[in-house]
């Protein structure tokens, strides 16, 4: 049998990891520019409402069962399973989880490296090695792959340590460190020239595009990549919870603390990008839309932090500090979950398991470096917009169709003995049952 589970130590511990999770790349960089290309206010407003009304629900059907079974994604679902064929579903369901996150790290991977790079360019300005910055800052594949292995290390470090000393730890200290930074750099950006035009592309909203379908899908795919959904880790921290946290609060704290900092974020993204405009840097695509993807990233920022003069080499050190800092505590979130069946299921020890995912991610994020242009996009793609989807519905239907509506409401009243009178317990049932899967469904097939 394997060694016993790790739990989160205090509810602190659990709310900076799950938010560490989530907030990722896909708050600081996806969130802002969807806003900006989708109507400003109206798409932030069209987001809140998912987050809120959809996401919020699937993220607490994936803390309910993690914390009911106590176990990894695989082994889980198969206890909340009555019959033979619902555990079949299960195990199938679960490893289409743990295959799809290990993909989404193996492209993560590759851009939090991107970020590293970065954010040794300016030590090395500052060290006046300008032959050293140019390398890191020109895309190549021996550069790339030099930092994937460094950013895979890191995480397989903190994964090696366990949910208390590694994930808990290293989440307590990084995520207070990355709102604090993320703060210091929207009131510095503030008082830039153009930075209120910036404020203005992101905050007047075009209500014209409410009712866009294109702005729907991109609203829920934001919302359910950016809460980490449908590929088992929000169940496999959920299984880490104590039994007396009260679930549907420290849930929504998580969902609250997600789309929080995406709002923060676009305050810094989008005034950046138009103080970076008023410095003659080109922010717009050929389309006329906000330059979006790793353009914004790596060269319309940088360009703008050339413009700061020798400030700008401690704003850009402070801004790829943060970038790292939220892939970090997101990549964890993912290399825990083909870990915790390693461990719980194969009885394999948790320094070789992470060890040997680890390894394996790495290699399969550096052959996607050697073939950028044709697998990127495709990873990036099939993992995304179509696995996290789908398997978000799938998880759903667990909850909602296959538990029996007893075991949820046990499990919840765990932490909250008047569970079965309050609010949560009135709605949130139906919403999993018809809302959520339905939403899915129709948002998918758009
Ligand atoms: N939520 C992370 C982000 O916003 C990405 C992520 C997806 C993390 C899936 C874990 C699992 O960047």
């Amino acid at each position: 049998m394997a060694a016993p589970r790790g739990e989160f130590s205090s509810r602190f511990g659990f709310l900076m990891a799950a938010a560490g999770s989530a907030v990722g790349l896909g708050n600081i960089w996806g969130f802002p520019t969807n806003a900006a290309s989708n109507g400003g206010a109206a798409f932030l407003f069209t987001y809140l409402i998912l987050a809120f009304a959809l996401a919020y629900p699937a993220l607490m059907a994936e803390l309910i069962i993690g914390r009911h079974a106590r176990a990894n994604a695989v082994t889980a679902l198969k206890s909340i399973s009555p019959g033979p064929r619902s555990k079949m579903a299960a195990v199938a369901v679960g490893f289409a989880g743990i295959i799809t996150v290990s993909f989404i790290l193996s492209f993560y991977a590759i851009v939090s490296g991107w970020m590293i790079a970065f954010f040794f360019d300016p030590l090395a300005r500052l060290l006046g090695l300008d032959g050293v910055a140019s390398w890191l800052t020109t895309d190549a594949v021996l550069r790339n792959s030099i930092f994937v292995v460094v950013f895979m290390v890191m995480t397989v470090t903190i994964i090696n340590a366990g949910v208390k000393d590694g994930i808990e730890k290293w989440a307590s200290r990084l995520m207070p460190s990355l709102i604090l930074i993320l703060v210091l750099l929207i009131l510095y950006v503030f008082t830039l020239p153009g930075a209120m035009d910036g404020l203005r592309a992101y905050l007047v909203p075009d209500f014209s595009r409410i009712a866009d379908p294109l702005l729907l899908v991109d609203a829920m795919g934001q919302a359910f990549f950016s809460l980490s959904l449908g590929v088992g880790t929000m169940l496999v921290y959920g299984s880490y919870i104590s039994k007396k946290e009260n679930l549907p609060v420290i849930g929504s704290l998580v969902a609250l603390l997600d789309v929080g900092i995406a709002v923060l974020a676009g305050l810094l993204i989008l005034p950046a990008m138009y103080v970076a405009l008023a410095s003659g840097v080109e922010i717009f695509d050929a389309q006329g839309g906000l330059i979006a993807g790793p353009g914004l990233i790596v060269s319309v920022l940088p360009a703008l932090f050339n413009t700061m003069g020798s400030v700008g080499l401690l704003v850009a050190l402070a801004f790829f500090l943060l970038m790292t800092i939220a892939s970090l505590t997101s990549s964890i979130s993912m290399l825990e979950v083909p870990v915790a069946y390693g461990v719980e299921n194969l009885g394999v020890e948790r320094s070789r398991a992470s060890i040997t995912v680890g390894a394996v991610i790495t290699a399969i994020s550096l052959l996607i470096v050697f073939n950028f242009d044709p697998w990127f996009d495709r990873v990036v793609t099939t993992t995304t917009e179509i696995s996290q989807p789908l398997l978000g519905f799938a998880f759903c239907i667990f909850v909602a169709w296959v538990w029996q509506r007893n075991g949820i409401l046990e499990e919840i009243k765990q932490g909250d003995p008047d569970a079965e009178s309050s609010l949560f317990f009135k709605i949130w049932p139906f919403y999993v049952k018809f809302v959520c899967p339905l939403a899915i469904l129709v948002v998918y097939f758009q």
